[in-house]
């Protein structure tokens, strides 16, 4: 496939600009400040996948945000590729962080991105990912390469959980019917070391609030006799992990699958250096659970973080006051085995029996969803690395990460095939942070590769 070097050569400009547009919109699906502009945004990728050469797309509605669906089925004897990916993108704060304004998209080079990258909320996570697929569809269209059937599934909650989307897939089995998912929503090792995302894992997402006096109150006259509902809550997220920083609420490691030393042998071979890991997020050392390194702790075993904490004062200036509640959003990250209704259960029940006297807790779950994991023999991951090793150079390393993807659990359950995560993103494009970038060189060689990517398992299927 010589030529779609040179059709992304010919075409790279436009494929750029394209994107531009696309970030312009600001589909923040967690703020419903921003509802109308996540619709429109799901009006774009529609348009752009009938222009790509789709036969039939259409705007699903749900009960939450709409999702595209679009198709191009050559022959209902060839296999069919699904394509999933997300047009929702996570909200902007902190603002006054961005050095170019979220939605408006500039290329600016960085040390790792020589060639220039887009800077703009979604660019990696995940309209520019999502994107190299309706360009690869578009040569595989134009040039006559198209080797199979192909589905679009493209969502504008993944941000928020995918509620709708797991309402949908329920209810269209047969309409979303494939042979293997495909997926650039995840990143690489680097740009000479591709990779391919053989794991991620599950969530569960909740928010505590402490109660203590009915109203806020004055923090001399008070203070000391009550229980000051931020104090108890700094002490209660305290206790949850131990001196070995091993989480401790009762079960939770239960069903956690430990990985042989061969397994985690095998995984230590991949390029890592502490010393780069450190230098680039300013840090004089890093932190974890005991008896595990960095690349374990991030992949392989569950965790537990406090996302957001709030309560009383925090206006400019000293306010002498002891407020009447305190929250926080707390996740848990999961690995396969572990349910994350399960894991719920068990945060709720152990959060609320180490409640002290003089306060009242109370724990809201959010979303969550189960981690993935998947084999290296499947015919599907072995077409990726194929196409990866033919437009790198090098072979694929199998990495498991440590982000989520619920829907990938859920899709496996409901439709019964298979997931193959091909990223391009790196962890240093800043995803869910301000200034979030992916490279052009990123972005052009996934419409490279993917192409490839469908040669190869059409081929492997027969
Ligand atoms: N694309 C990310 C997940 C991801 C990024 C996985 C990089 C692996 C490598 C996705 O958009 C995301 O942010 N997922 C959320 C979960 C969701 C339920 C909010 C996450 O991991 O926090
Ligand atoms: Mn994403
Ligand atoms: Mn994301």
């Amino acid at each position: 496939m010589e030529d779609i070097k040179a059709y992304v050569q010919q075409h790279k400009d436009r494929f750029i600009n394209e994107l531009i547009e696309l970030l312009k919109i600001p589909s923040v699906s967690a703020d419903t400040a921003y509802s109308q502009d996540v619709i429109d945004t799901a009006d774009a990728v529609k348009e752009s996948l009938s222009k790509a050469g789709c036969d039939f797309v259409e705007i699903c509605d749900t009960p939450g945000y709409p999702i595209v669906y679009g198709e191009k089925i050559i022959d209902p004897n060839l296999p069919t590729v699904l394509v999933y990916g997300h047009y929702d993108v996570q909200p902007p704060d902190p603002m006054e962080l961005w050095t170019s304004p979220p939605f408006e998209p500039v290329i600016k080079k960085t040390e790792i991105h020589p060639e220039g990258a887009i800077f703009a909320r979604g660019a990696c996570d995940d309209k520019g990912q999502m994107y190299m697929h309706v360009k690869a569809l578009e040569y595989m269209v134009q040039s006559n390469t198209l080797p199979c059937n192909v589905k679009f599934m493209i969502e504008g909650e993944e941000e928020v959980g995918s509620k709708s989307l797991g309402w949908f897939v329920e209810r269209n089995h047969e309409k979303l019917k494939n042979d293997v998912i495909l997926i650039s929503d995840t990143g690489m090792i680097s740009n000479q070391q591709p990779s391919i995302t053989t794991g991620l894992r599950g969530l569960s997402y909740v928010e505590v609030e402490v109660t203590g006096p009915n109203r806020d109150l004055h923090s001399g006259l008070y203070g000391g006799a009550v229980a000051n509902p931020i104090n108890v809550l700094a002490k209660m997220i305290a206790s949850l992990h131990d001196e070995n920083n091993h989480i401790t609420i009762p079960g939770f490691y239960d069903k956690v699958e430990e990985l042989s030393l061969e397994e985690r042998a095998e995984m230590a071979k991949a390029p890592f250096s502490l010393e780069k890991y450190k230098k680039a997020l300013d840090l004089n050392d890093v932190y974890g659970e005991k008896g595990y390194v960095t690349n374990e702790r991030n992949s392989i075993r569950p965790t537990l973080d406090v996302n957001g904490i709030w309560g009383g004062y925090q206006g400019e200036g000293a306010k002498t006051v002891i407020a009447s509640k305190a929250f926080a959003k707390i996740s848990m990250r999961l690995v396969p085995n572990q349910d994350w209704e399960e894991i719920t259960e068990l945060f709720v029940k152990h959060f609320t029996s180490i409640a002290p006297a003089g306060v009242t807790v109370k724990v809201t779950p959010h979303h969550g969803g189960q981690g993935y994991v998947t084999p290296i023999d499947s015919i599907g991951y072995q077409a990726a690395n194929m196409a990866y090793t033919e437009t790198f150079g090098v072979p694929a390393i199998p990495v498991r990460s440590g982000g989520s993807i619920p829907i990938v659990a859920l899709f496996e359950k409901e439709l019964k095939s298979k997931t193959i995560l091909m990223g391009f993103g790196l962890d240093s494009d800043a995803i869910h942070s301000p200034n979030e970038h992916f490279g052009i060189f990123n972005y052009l060689k996934g419409i490279e590769t993917i192409p490839l990517f469908y040669k190869y398992f059409v081929e492997l299927s027969k």
